[in-house]
């Protein structure tokens, strides 16, 4: 049975592709940064794992933890949305060490066993703002345009050793709590001069009536990047997504 550890699977992405994995019939190991039993059905297919990609101890307990794993996808991931003026240096390293250094760190933990068997998948979540630069969004696009960049170097290195590595790229999801939990961990303390930049930032995203990306379109497009060997190296999950791709 193929076996599958995910990030970040307290909501949003995360916790639809453990679903999803689970639904056919592999074997999750779901982490999060606080264990909660009550968010998948149970299954003996199933772990729950404490695991926060910042820690390296708790990393290392995870995968440990964890047994042999054939899949890993780095989902963890925080939002920052702020002119650079009102980010503080702190909130620039959370972000770094959570979307890229986590990504990076996780990675490296379960590459010796991938490769030890010759096989294993990597798939990196990160965002379409990656193609397309946003207002507002100058540190986040950076913690994932650097994502982007590792995985693609990092796939060339892996591939003699019959690893993959790819990257899924959502566009907007608002269904999730990632809008919430950004606001909530980085605060939203705009700089007066940015105020009419970010009104209008604002404004848009609420009239914003276009095409969105659904956790379920995140999910299908892991599981292709995990299951199909010719998925191509960056996957965009969402019809906004999919738009951004195509016109960039
Ligand atoms: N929603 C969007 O519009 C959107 C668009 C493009 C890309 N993305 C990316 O998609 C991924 C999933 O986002 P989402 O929309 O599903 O948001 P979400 O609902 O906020 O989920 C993010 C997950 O990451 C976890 N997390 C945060 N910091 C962590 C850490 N240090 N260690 C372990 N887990 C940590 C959160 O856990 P806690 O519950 O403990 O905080 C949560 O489970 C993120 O990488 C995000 O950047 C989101």
């Amino acid at each position: 049975m193929n076996t599958i550890l995910i990030t970040g699977c307290s909501s949003g992405f995360g916790l639809e592709t453990a679903r999803t994995f689970l639904e056919r019939g592999w074997r999750v190991v779901a982490t999060m940064r606080g264990p909660r039993s009550d968010l998948l059905a149970p299954s003996d297919r199933l772990s729950i794992l404490p695991l926060d990609v910042t820690d390296h101890d708790s990393i290392d307990r995870a995968v440990a933890a964890a047994g042999p794993v054939d899949a890993l996808v780095n989902n963890a991931g925080v939002g920052l949305l702020n002119a650079l003026e009102g980010v503080s240096m702190d909130a620039a390293r959370e972000v770094f060490e959570t979307n890229t250094l986590g990504t990076i760190a996780m990675t490296r933990a379960v590459l010796p066993q991938f490769r030890a068997r010759r096989a294993g998948v990597v798939v990196n979540v990160t965002s379409s703002v990656t193609q397309r630069p946003l207002h507002l969004l100058s540190v986040y696009t950076a913690s994932k345009a650097a994502v982007n960049a590792f995985t693609e170097s990092l796939a060339l290195e892996l591939e003699p050793f019959g690893i993959r590595a790819r990257l899924v790229i959502p566009g907007r999801a608002p269904e999730t709590a990632f809008g919430a939990n950004a606001r909530a961990r980085m605060g939203m303390d705009i700089p007066e001069a940015y105020a009419a930049v970010a009104a209008k930032v604002f404004a848009g995203i609420q009239q914003a009536d276009g095409d969105l990306t659904r956790s379920s379109d995140v999910a299908e497009a892991v599981w292709r990047a995990v299951t199909d060997p010719s998925c191509p190296m960056r996957l965009p999950a969402g019809a906004d997504a999919v738009a951004w791709a195509k016109a960039s």
